[in-house]
């Protein structure tokens, strides 16, 4: 056990779990999210699903982790053997995210190089639909090939299998230590950029005008606990991955607040911009900035670049910002998804690091080839769906009940994480862990398959 891989540094991990949680879901889908769950007012239920679930969990998660110093599957195989497949079908849920996750983050490098002479035109939705994934379509052209999503494609693997290969400090921890603080001051620029432009205040008005009405919906409380899993990468066998590389004295109840505060702190700084930016480009079409709201696909690759194309000045500059800085928040979250299957496989059959880089990569940069063409867009969206609705509530569901119910465990991590830490934990946890997030996982379920139904 003595040879396993180690985090140089505590920064080291910190912007390595950090890096994983900062994604495209912080950019693209928090704003959105909080927008459409009631404005200002969705923050209490936010806050509400970070503290009592959110913190709790990746608190569980780093102790399972460092205590068992394995990937997931292996970690959940020393609390008991019959829980491995838990870990695994995390990792299988991981892996299913990382076969789209790597097209969307190709799709944001070569929008970087579109920016340089705005070749999106005026019809932003045309140009994505029609031709930028038309071209992708038929890559045997040769512009098909440069300007469609094949070479980026090759480029995201290449950067992520190289970086994976390189192991957990040379490779994870080097490169989160360069990308984060990059993305960090790329995006702080756009925000203040964003923040000054005409009619900037209107948008933040429209993000943070509280809709109290909202706050007994219970849609609402599903959007914010939804959000916190997805973009604390939790239940994905990625923080139970990470931690268990940390030195054997390490705060791990201390690291999981700095995570999931720090993730916060960016998913506001991106509602802050987005909003911004979108109260600007609904003056300057004269209409209310409800009418220009979106997200996802559509906030990045349709919306943004008609900002873009409206930006009083160095529209290529900031565009590129833009883009490059969706590329590093994808990479550092994409790097920590192919390492829970890749750390999965080289446990499981007793192989090298770069085998299962090759293998377990491998196969999930094929399959993300079929995504990559505009008939792929379907499964893309069909995937993510299914990701979101029973992938994230249902593994977050099986592993509170499995731990917490049925290996009843949570004494022993307790008393293991606060031999470690100044911040003890107390019943809070146990209640949060215990009850309170089954409960609201289990309603989200039940809320989903009954929506699903009828
Ligand atoms: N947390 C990342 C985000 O916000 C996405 C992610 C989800 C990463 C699941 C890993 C696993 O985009």
């Amino acid at each position: 056990m003595d040879n396993r891989p180690q985090w140089g540094t505590r920064a080291g991990f910190i912007m390595a779990a950090v890096g994983s949680a900062i994604g495209l879901g912080n950019i693209w889908r928090f704003p959105g999210v909080a927008y459409e769950n009631g404005g200002g007012a969705f923050f209490i239920p936010y806050l509400f699903a970070l503290l009592t679930a959110g913190i709790p969990l990746l608190v569980l998660e780093f102790t399972i982790g460092h205590k068992n110093r394995g990937s997931a599957p292996l970690s959940y195989a020393r609390l008991n053997k019959k829980a491995e497949w838990v870990g695994w079908w995390q990792v299988a849920i991981a892996f299913v995210i990382s076969t789209y996750y790597a097209v969307i983050i190709a799709w944001a490098m070569s929008y970087s190089v579109f920016s340089f002479n705005l070749s999106w035109g005026e019809d932003t939705n045309g140009f994505l639909f029609g031709e930028y994934l038309q071209v992708a379509e038929q890559p045997g052209q040769l512009g098909g090939l440069v300007g469609g999503v094949f070479i980026p494609l090759v480029l995201v693997w290449v950067i992520t299998l190289g970086v994976l290969s390189a192991g957990v400090k040379k490779g994870i921890e080097r490169a989160n230590r360069i990308f984060i603080p990059t993305l960090v001051v790329l995006f702080l620029i756009i925000v203040i950029r964003a923040v000054t432009l005409d009619g900037a205040a209107q948008g933040l008005d429209a993000f943070f005008k509280p809709q109290w009405d909202t706050i007994l919906n219970g849609k609402v409380w599903v959007a914010a606990y939804g959000q916190i899993f997805f973009s604390l990468s939790i239940a994905f066998a990625i923080m139970i991955t990470y931690s268990s590389y940390l030195p054997k004295k390490s705060d791990i109840t201390n690291n999981a607040f700095i995570t999931g505060f720090g993730n916060s702190a960016f998913e506001l700084l991106a509602g802050i911009g987005v909003f911004s930016a979108l109260g600007f480009m609904a003056m300057q079409q004269g209409v209310p900035v409800g009418e220009v709201v979106s997200k996802g696909i559509g906030l990045a690759f349709v919306v943004f670049p008609q900002i873009i194309n409206e930006f009083p000045a160095f529209n290529a500059f900031f565009g590129f910002l833009f883009f490059g800085s969706l590329v590093l928040a994808g990479l550092t979250s994409l790097i920590s998804i192919v390492e829970t299957f890749v750390a999965g496989v080289q446990e499981k059959f007793n192989v090298s690091r770069r085998k299962a880089v090759l293998v377990g990569g491998g196969v999930s940069a094929l399959i993300s080839v079929l995504f990559a063409t505009r008939g792929g867009l379907y499964f893309l969206d069909v995937a993510d769906e299914f990701i979101n609705s029973f992938g994230v509530a249902l593994a977050g569901l099986v592993e509170v009940i499995v731990v917490v119910w049925f290996l009843k465990q949570l004494n022993s991590l307790q008393s293991y994480a606060n031999s470690l830490s100044d911040i003890l934990l107390g019943t809070w946890w146990k209640v949060c862990l215990g009850i309170i997030t089954p409960v609201i996982l289990g309603y989200m379920m039940f809320d989903k398959i009954r929506t699903n139904i009828t």
